[in-house]
């Protein structure tokens, strides 16, 4: 790609690429805008999309964000344009959580083409693993993979694990038993029909897993709710996967977005390399109290607990189309047409001055 303004085609295609990452209960909070002249995509979370009792701080979306990121600078590089990305580049506007920028011609390595090849490959695999062992080496580039992005990915052998998820576990007990919560929860998953369910939802996963048993099988995280509004009861798991927990540094906003682009890259990587994940359970803020004095962390911040295994491929759940999600801000003085089936873009013009409400919703920590 020689370094003019961008297309719209082009920006789209980025955006595909983007949109395919994984996100809490597939809410896939973000919403981009495409500055063809300045050859600029920014990513905004959406606070439409956003789970205020599940995610109240927001972790979730940054960490679904932080992978679309992830996603945008690989489909940026295979684009042929070295991608330079931003990390909460303006600090007026808290919805705009990330930027990239397509710099000069980049020529993308043969790793960085497996990882944006396994994009539309990689998907949250909910069934059962097979006890076959992973091998040393991958688990070790599945390490590297998150020191990459600036995070920690520790992988839990048998009694870390049972710990980990019987502490994530307690943690919790409130938020089950939070009407609030589990009308979202409900309104995001299919199961409970609510007038809080957004009008244009794709069902998230049918079958999710969460935390912690005490016996230590995993359970069902409450997807989906059944028609009564209780949760689903406790089933059984195998224990054959393994578990991983992705941790940073520090506990802030840029930290949580730098968790979501290392899950991106250690998930892709699985992907490529054969293996079924998924985010098992995004840790909540009680949890990650709890979570933080286990020894085993080192004194980092747990952003996310991930599953591992060799199994059955999962399919792929639904994504909103581009054109929703898209602002294009087209070129001074050039007029693009909307393409065929689409009316005027959203993005025909300039992005709209945020109202201070949705500012509230993403507090800096
Ligand atoms: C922050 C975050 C938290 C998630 N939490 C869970 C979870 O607790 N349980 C689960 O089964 N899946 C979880 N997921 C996976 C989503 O359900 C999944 O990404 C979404 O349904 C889209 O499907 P896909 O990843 O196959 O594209 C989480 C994903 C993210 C990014």
């Amino acid at each position: 790609m020689t370094e003019g303004a961008l297309s719209r085609q082009t920006a789209e295609r980025l955006i595909e690429a983007a949109i395919a990452a994984p996100s809490m209960h597939n809410s896939q909070p973000w919403r981009f805008v495409a500055r063809l002249a300045d050859r600029v995509m920014e990513i905004y979370a959406d606070p439409a999309r956003t789970l205020r009792r599940g995610d109240p701080h927001g972790r979730g979306v940054h960490i679904a964000c932080g992978s679309a990121l992830f996603n945008l600078r690989l489909a940026v590089a295979q684009a042929g344009s070295a991608p330079v990305a931003r990390l909460l580049p303006s600090p007026r506007n808290p919805l705009l959580l990330a930027s990239v920028r397509l710099g000069g011609p980049y020529r993308p390595q043969p790793a960085e083409r497996d990882l944006f090849e396994a994009i539309g490959r990689r998907h949250a695999s909910h069934r059962s693993a097979t006890s076959h062992p992973l091998p040393r080496g991958l688990l070790a580039g599945l390490m590297e993979a998150a020191t990459l992005e600036g995070a920690t990915l520790r992988l839990l052998d048998h009694t870390d694990a049972l710990r980990i998820l019987r502490r994530s576990a307690a943690a919790d007990p409130g938020l089950r038993s939070d009407p609030g919560y589990l009308a979202e929860l409900a309104a995001w998953t299919g199961g409970l029909r609510t007038s809080h369910r957004p009008h244009d939802v794709q069902p998230g996963p049918g079958r999710a897993h969460g935390n912690g048993h005490p016996a230590g099988r995993l359970v069902m995280r409450d997807f989906p709710v059944r028609p009564d509004g209780r949760p689903s009861p406790p089933a059984a798991m195998e224990t054959a996967s393994q578990l991983a927990v992705i941790s940073t540094i520090a506990d802030d906003r840029a930290s949580w977005l730098r968790a979501g682009q290392a899950a991106q890259r250690v998930l892709l990587l699985a992907a490529h390399r054969g293996l079924q994940a998924a985010p098992l359970t995004p840790v909540l803020d009680e949890q990650e109290a709890t979570l933080r004095t286990d020894a085993f962390l080192d004194g980092e911040y747990p952003a996310m607990i991930l599953r591992l295994g060799y199994g059955r491929p999962a399919r792929a759940t639904p994504r909103r189309p581009v054109g929703q999600v898209l602002r294009v801000i087209p070129l001074a003085g050039v007029h693009q047409s909307p393409r065929p089936g689409q009316d005027k873009s959203p993005g025909d013009g300039p992005p709209p001055a945020l109202p201070p409400a949705d500012r509230q919703l993403m507090p800096s920590k």
